[in-house]
């Protein structure tokens, strides 16, 4: 059993929780992940390790609501618990001194660049952030960013706040008025994450993005996880979750997790209908 500590609202559908789980939090280095399950009978699921506290033994997740689990998980308070917290799995991210790098998330996926960003700016690297979202209300981890970032761009779609436009806009006035960063980590959807990779193949930036294949097991025995990387199959999960943006398949990975999306919208419906309680709730 894993003790939920603390719980905050950062945005309409994103939580942040943090969680005892010593054993990971002593472990962990930026860009591991873990595999929940909330409840005895609930599904696994990975969520990001965004940071951690190897002396209080926690660790922090933050999760989008966007189908059962994650609501499940978000509708979890203080003194909840979840019933599994494996981890750190996956490779931590390859960070080195390499110069200038341009971080950038992108919706829930600033919660996974801000453990990179703050790992590559502890190297030695000039930071320069970008987070977009669609709205303004969606904008997350701005503070937090800007504290481990040496410049912070932030854009929404709607032009809501920080400057209208996507976060390709926003690289690529960074690469005409600065030249060329040394490197491009890029965190978000799969769409978002392919037009990075559009933006850095030509000049020939070192680009990475983290992939987020359907996942089961974590530990590379179950297959799930496959992504097309440079002609080879690699499993995400333990190959990965970063791999060499200008390498992978996206629109073999974006129709993978296309796959399953009429039974996720059944299940989350079912669940919504239902009067299925969380069995980890205390109260
Ligand atoms: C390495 C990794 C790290 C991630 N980190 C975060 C994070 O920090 N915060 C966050 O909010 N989300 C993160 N995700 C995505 C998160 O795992 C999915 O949003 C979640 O599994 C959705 O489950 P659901 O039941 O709520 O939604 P569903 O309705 O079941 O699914 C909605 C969509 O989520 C994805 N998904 C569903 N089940 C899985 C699964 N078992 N494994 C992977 N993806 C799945 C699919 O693309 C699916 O179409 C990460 C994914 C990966 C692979
Ligand atoms: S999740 Fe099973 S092999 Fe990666």
């Amino acid at each position: 059993m894993y003790r939920i500590i603390q719980t905050e609202t950062l945005a309409p559908t994103i939580s942040k929780l943090v969680i005892e789980a010593p054993l990971v939090a002593r472990k962990r280095k930026a860009g591991n992940f873990v595999i929940v399950r909330a409840t005895p009978t609930g599904e696994r699921i990975p969520l990001t390790i965004v940071d951690s506290d190897p002396e209080e033994g926690t660790i922090v997740i933050i999760v989008q609501a966007i189908g059962k689990t994650t609501h499940i998980i978000s509708g979890l308070r203080a003194g909840d618990h979840f019933e599994d917290v494996v981890g750190p799995l996956g490779e931590p991210t390859p960070v080195s001194d390499f110069g200038t790098v341009v971080c950038i998330g992108g919706g829930v996926g600033v919660a996974v660049i801000y453990p990179i960003a703050k790992a590559l700016k502890a190297a030695g690297n000039r930071v320069i952030s970008i987070i977009g979202s669609r709205t303004r209300d969606l904008v997350i981890l701005e503070d937090e960013m800007a504290a481990v970032s040496d410049e912070l761009l932030v854009t929404t779609d709607d032009g809501s706040y920080g400057t209208k436009g996507f976060v390709t806009d926003a690289l690529q006035k960074i690469i005409d008025g600065q030249g060329n960063p040394d490197a491009v980590y890029a965190i978000g959807p799969l769409p978002m994450m392919r037009a990075v990779a559009n933006v850095t193949r030509g000049p020939e930036i070192r680009t990475w993005v983290s992939l987020n294949p359907i996942m089961m097991d974590g530990t590379g025995m179950c297959g799930a996880c496959r992504v097309t990387v440079g002609d080879e199959l690699k499993f995400a999960c333990v190959d990965g979750p970063e791999f060499d943006a200008h390498l992978v398949n996206f629109d073999e990975l974006i129709a993978r997790n296309r796959t399953y999306s009429d039974p996720e919208k059944e299940s989350f419906e079912a669940w919504k209908n239902s009067t299925e309680t969380t069995d980890c709730r205390h109260q």
